[in-house]
C-alpha cells in the first residue's frame, strides 16, 4: 500500500510540482486547495505528466469544521506538506490581518487535527526571508532569524515558532521546515508552472511576460547595491529540484531518520545571481533581449542572499542539480505554452 500524503496548496506553483514528484516517488497524493490563487487546470497538468489524477478537496483550511471532516474522510493519511498560504509581500503590508489570519489559522487547524488523528508528520513551506539580510554569506541554518520586513515574512517566522513549540509539546509529532530561496522555472514538459494572478511581483514571471509582449519593459529595482554590477543578488532554485527535496523530507520523517522532531533546512543552489545577470542569461538561452529600466530600490528588498547548502546536501542527501540556463529555458517554455507562442 502506498503512503498517502496531503499536499495543501497543491494546485499552486510549488505544490503542484511537489505533487508530481510525490506521485513519481510512489506516494498517493490528496490535494486541498481553496483555489484562491490557482486553478483546477493544474490537476490536468499533473495528470498529463504522471498519468494519475490526485484526489482533490476544495475548501479553506481556516474552516475548522472542514478540516475536521477531512481528517475523518482520510484516516489512512500519513503525512502533510503544508504550502497553502498567502505570499504577496506588498499585499501583506496593506492587509496584514488577511495574512496573519490565513497563514496562522490554517497551520493551527492542521496541527490540532494531526494530533487528534495520529498523523505524525508535517513538512512546512518556509522561506529564507526569516534571515532578513544575513551578516554572513552564504547563509547557514545557524544564522539568526531577524525581525521580518513584512507581515508575510513574519507569518513564516511565527509559523515556524508555532511548529517548534507544538513539536515540543506533542513529541509524537515530527516536522521539517524547508526554507526556500527563490524558486523559479517550470516542469520540463511545460504542463505545469507558475501562474501569477495579475501583474507578477516576482522577477522571473515578469521577465517571461515581458518576453511574451505583455509588458513593455522590466523595472530593475536598484543599481546601487554593494554587488559587482549594483543589482540585487538572490539564489534562484529550480522548482523541480525544490519539489524533490520535499519528497526526501517526507521519506526522512516516515522512515524516522530525523535527528530531532523539529528540523529546518535551507533549500537553495549555493550560488547568487544578480538581476542583471538573470536578464543576460535569459537572453543567452532564448535569444530574447528584455527591455529594462533601472529604477529605485524596492522597499523591503535586501541586497544579497544565497544559501549555504551543505546541511541539506549532507543530512538530506539532496542537492539542486539543474542549471540556471535550463531553469530559465523551462520558465520560457511554460510561458509560451500558456500564451500559445510557437
Ligand atoms: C520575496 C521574498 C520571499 C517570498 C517571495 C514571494 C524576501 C527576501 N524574499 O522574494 O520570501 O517567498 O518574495 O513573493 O523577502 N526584481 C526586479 N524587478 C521586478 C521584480 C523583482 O528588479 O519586476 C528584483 C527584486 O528587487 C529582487 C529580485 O528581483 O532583487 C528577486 O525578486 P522577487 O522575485 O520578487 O523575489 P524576492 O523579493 O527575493
Amino acid at each position: 500500500m502506498k503512503d498517502l500524503v496531503l499536499v495543501t496548496g497543491g494546485t499552486g506553483y510549488i505544490g503542484s510540482h511537489t505533487a508530481v514528484e510525490l506521485i513519481e516517488g510512489g506516494y498517493d497524493v490528496v490535494i486541498v486547495d481553496n483555489l484562491d490563487n490557482s486553478t483546477l487546470e493544474t490537476l490536468d497538468g499533473i495528470e498529463k505528466i504522471t498519468g494519475i489524477r490526485p484526489a482533490f478537496e476544495k475548501f479553506d483550511l481556516c474552516d475548522k469544521d472542514r478540516v475536521s471532516q477531512f481528517f475523518i474522510k482520510y484516516p489512512q493519511l500519513k503525512a502533510i506538506i503544508h504550502f497553502a498560504a498567502h505570499k504577496a509581500v506588498g499585499e501583506s503590508v496593506e492587509k496584514p490581518l488577511k495574512y496573519y489570519h490565513n497563514n496562522l489559522s490554517s497551520l493551527i487547524n492542521l496541527i490540532h487535527f494531526m494530533d487528534r488523528h495520529n498523523v505524525d508528520n508535517l513538512v512546512f513551506s518556509s522561506s529564507c526571508t526569516v534571515y532578513g539580510q544575513p551578516r554572513e554569506l552564504p547563509v547557514t541554518e545557524s544564522a539568526p532569524t531577524l525581525p521580518a520586513e513584512s507581515p508575510y515574512g513574519n507569518t513564516k517566522q511565527i509559523c515556524e515558532e508555532i511548529i517548534c513549540d507544538s513539536m515540543r509539546a506533542l513529541p509524537k509529532l515530527k516536522s521539517i521546515a524547508l526554507r526556500y530561496f527563490n524558486p523559479i522555472g517550470a516542469h520540463p514538459t511545460g504542463h505545469i508552472g507558475e501562474l501569477p494572478m495579475g501583474v507578477p511581483n516576482n522577477l522571473v514571471p515578469f521577465i517571461t511576460q515581458t518576453a511574451a509582449g505583455i509588458h513593455q519593459s522590466l523595472k530593475v529595482y536598484g543599481s546601487d547595491y554593494n554587488t559587482p554590477d549594483g543589482s540585487a543578488i538572490r539564489d534562484y532554485i529550480n522548482v523541480n529540484d525544490l519539489a524533490r527535496a520535499h519528497v526526501v523530507a517526507i521519506s526522512r520523517l516516515l522512515n524516522k531518520e530525523n535527528r530531532s522532531n523539529y528540523e529546518f533546512f535551507n533549500l537553495g543552489t549555493g550560488t547568487g545571481t544578480s538581476v542583471l545577470e538573470m536578464i543576460r542569461t535569459f537572453h543567452k538561452v532564448t535569444g530574447i533581449s528584455i527591455n529594462y529600466k533601472i529604477v529605485d530600490r524596492r522597499e523591503g528588498d535586501i541586497e544579497k542572499v544565497w544559501a549555504d547548502t551543505r546541511f541539506a546536501n549532507e543530512e538530506l542527501g539532496w542537492k539542486a542539480t539543474r542549471t540556471l540556463e535550463e531553469t530559465l529555458s523551462s520558465a520560457w517554455n511554460w510561458e509560451k505554452n500558456l500564451r500559445g507562442i510557437k
